[in-house]
């Protein structure tokens, strides 16, 4: 016990072996630390605070806002936007990049965040989530549109946050991936899973399958072997799980390995994926491939998309990396 590594250590000593890494991304990491407690702590609490049920507004996404949707967005910027470490911020449920005030100074990073992923399961009390990602910034400019919209591959930093029956956090800076809990006695998250790699071979799926009829066929041709099991060509039974949250489907892929797809579908032309880039897509595609898996939309690597805008939409196929790679074939063959 006397030897347990809290998030700040690793990241301190994490920092001294990276040239170019300033104690500012430290600071800055902090800054999201005290938020995301803030949010388990609310989240946590949940009906006895009152904070449940849905707000009766609508996101910049059209989707019903829950209460906590609101309280977290706010609880992330109000924690983030007067410490000096950012320059900017977005955030998933603002229509546009959301600016440091006046009277604060600006630092050398951009912070991207869903403040509360798999929202609509709060009020069944399953696990949801904070996903971050931090991207670098012209100094000394005032961010536009166009400083956002840099490559999954250009992140500085992903993480996110598990609200579940623990709270972790799983981060990324480009050298593995780590998993922290929290240990609500002394308010630390604590070096519980270093090192976390996704095993290779899987023969677990996560995929909504009630779009099934709005699937293009490539991804009908691999759900289709695998409900086949042991008597189609894949030659195994395969298990499938949904738990409509990205941050567990994420958190479970890399503790077992399996497959998660959310794929292109023909539902809404408008929308013909679901999964954010910026705010869902390139973080876990990060700590993902720093895990060893792979990310894709089932025609390119997510990490290598140009962003053409905050919120746009992508399909997403990600996990082990052999079944991603299949999946990839089944699109070129297509
Ligand atoms: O984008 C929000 C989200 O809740 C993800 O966390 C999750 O993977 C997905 O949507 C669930 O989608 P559906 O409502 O189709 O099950």
């Amino acid at each position: 016990m006397a030897n347990r590594i809290t998030l700040t250590q690793f990241i301190i000593e994490q920092q001294r072996e990276l040239p170019g890494v300033s104690g500012t991304f430290t600071l800055l990491l902090n800054d999201i630390v005290t938020a995301c407690k803030k949010i388990s702590h609310l989240v946590n609490r949940g009906d006895l605070i009152g904070v449940l049920g849905s707000a009766e507004s609508e996101n910049v996404q059209g989707e019903v806002q829950k209460k906590l949707d609101i309280i977290t967005n706010d609880i992330m910027i109000n924690a983030l936007n007067w410490t000096g470490h950012l320059s900017g911020m977005a955030s998933e449920e603002v229509d546009d990049i959301i600016k440091i005030p006046g009277q604060y100074p600006k630092g050398k990073y951009l912070a991207l965040f869903d403040p509360l992923d798999g929202s609509s399961n709060i009020d069944v009390n399953l696990t949801v989530g904070t996903i971050f990602s931090i991207l670098r910034c012209r100094e000394g400019v005032d961010p536009t549109l166009e400083d956002f919209l840099q490559k999954g591959s250009d992140q500085v930093c992903a993480g996110f946050v598990l609200y579940g029956p623990s709270t972790m956090m799983v981060l990324t800076t480009g050298h593995g991936v780590n998993g922290f809990t929290l240990d609500q006695d002394i308010g630390e998250f604590i070096l519980t899973h270093p090192n976390m790699t996704i095993p290779n071979e899987t023969c677990e799926f996560a995929i909504n399958m009630s779009n099934q009829r709005y699937w293009e066929a490539p991804v009908q041709r691999y759900i289709d072997e695998c409900l086949q099991g042991e008597e189609g060509p894949r030659g195994k039974n395969f298990n499938m799980r949904w738990v409509a949250s990205l941050v567990a489907e994420v958190y479970r892929i890399l503790t077992r390995g399996g497959v998660f797809l959310y794929p292109f579908d023909l539902r809404d032309p408008a929308k013909p994926a679901k999964l954010r880039l910026m705010y869902e897509a390139n973080p876990v595609g990060f700590i993902i491939e720093q895990a060893g898996g792979a990310c894709s939309t089932g025609r390119e690597r997510i990490l290598d998309l140009k962003p053409t805008g905050l919120h746009q939409r992508v399909p997403v196929v990600l996990g082990s990396k052999s079944e991603v790679e299949r999946i990839v074939e089944y699109h070129k063959a297509d």
